[in-house]
């Protein structure tokens, strides 16, 4: 029986799959070189609002709770869900998701971790997106609408016991030596797949993955955004890989 009050979140939503496709076997998942992307210190957060007889989830946001945001002494920088939904329709729009070659892992302040299936097709407004993210974060899975398969699933840490034997840890950071993504992505292995920690934050060090990654790099003269960082790694794999 669904919670009312989550029920009740901004927008109770149901999730179709991009396009019927074939789930990815663990197999292929092993043995097929990929770039995984996992959006570090990703700000998804629920809130109660709402008075006593009326109260209701929200995903917590820099636009709607100003007022809550200054009583819990929390800085605007700490909510911003929407760099994290920008994030997501950049890279599950991609070519290299389309074929197969793309992973994504969410990992909040929170430590929550979570799996998205390659096949959802993410709501494209940030209303519709928070709704979804208040059902997957008080009921840990979303299923699609017809119930075969999970969209988005809420998963054990660490995110390191998820990735592939072969695949070389990185992470994106304006603070490190800058490299041209193509020829980064040229130093692979044969088959090694590649699992880059991306900042979904507004500000702040690029430390969430310390304790895992190979090495940092910058892949820009300027500070980019983390969807813009996502792009520009998914379009030097998809050269590299011979996505069009
Ligand atoms: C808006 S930045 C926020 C963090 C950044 N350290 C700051 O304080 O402005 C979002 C993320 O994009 C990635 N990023 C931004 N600029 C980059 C660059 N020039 N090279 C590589 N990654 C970059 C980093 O992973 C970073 O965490």
């Amino acid at each position: 029986m669904p919670d009312p009050q989550i029920a009740n979140a901004n927008v109770n939503i149901s999730l179709v799959p991009q396009q019927p496709r074939p789930p990815v076997t663990p197999a292929q998942k092993e043995n097929t070189q990929r770039l995984i992307v996992v959006l570090a210190e990703a700000c998804l957060q629920t809130i109660k609002v709402g008075k006593a007889t009326d109260q209701k989830f929200q995903l917590l946001n820099c636009d709607d709770h100003q007022g809550l945001l200054r009583k819990m002494g929390k800085d605007i920088a700490d909510a911003r869900p929407d760099i994290t939904h920008q994030c997501l329709l950049t890279l599950l729009d991609s070519p290299i998701n389309k074929a197969g070659r793309l992973q994504v892992f969410i990992h909040t302040r929170k430590n929550v971790l979570i799996e998205i299936n390659p096949h959802v097709r993410i709501p494209r407004t940030f209303r519709r997106f928070s709704g979804l993210m208040v059902q997957l974060l008080h009921r840990l899975s979303i299923r699609s609408v017809n119930g075969s398969e999970k969209l988005l699933k809420v998963i054990k840490n660490p995110v390191i016991d998820h990735l592939p034997t072969n695949c070389r840890k990185v992470t994106l950071s304006m603070n490190a030596p800058t490299i041209r993504v193509s020829e980064y992505v040229k130093t692979l292995d044969s088959g090694q797949s590649c699992c880059i920690f991306i900042g979904a934050i507004a500000h702040g060090p690029d430390t969430f993955a310390d304790q895992w990654v190979d090495e940092k790099i910058g892949i820009s003269e300027y500070p980019l955004s983390a969807s813009i960082a996502c792009s520009k790694f998914c379009h030097a794999c998809e050269d590299a890989w011979g996505i069009l």
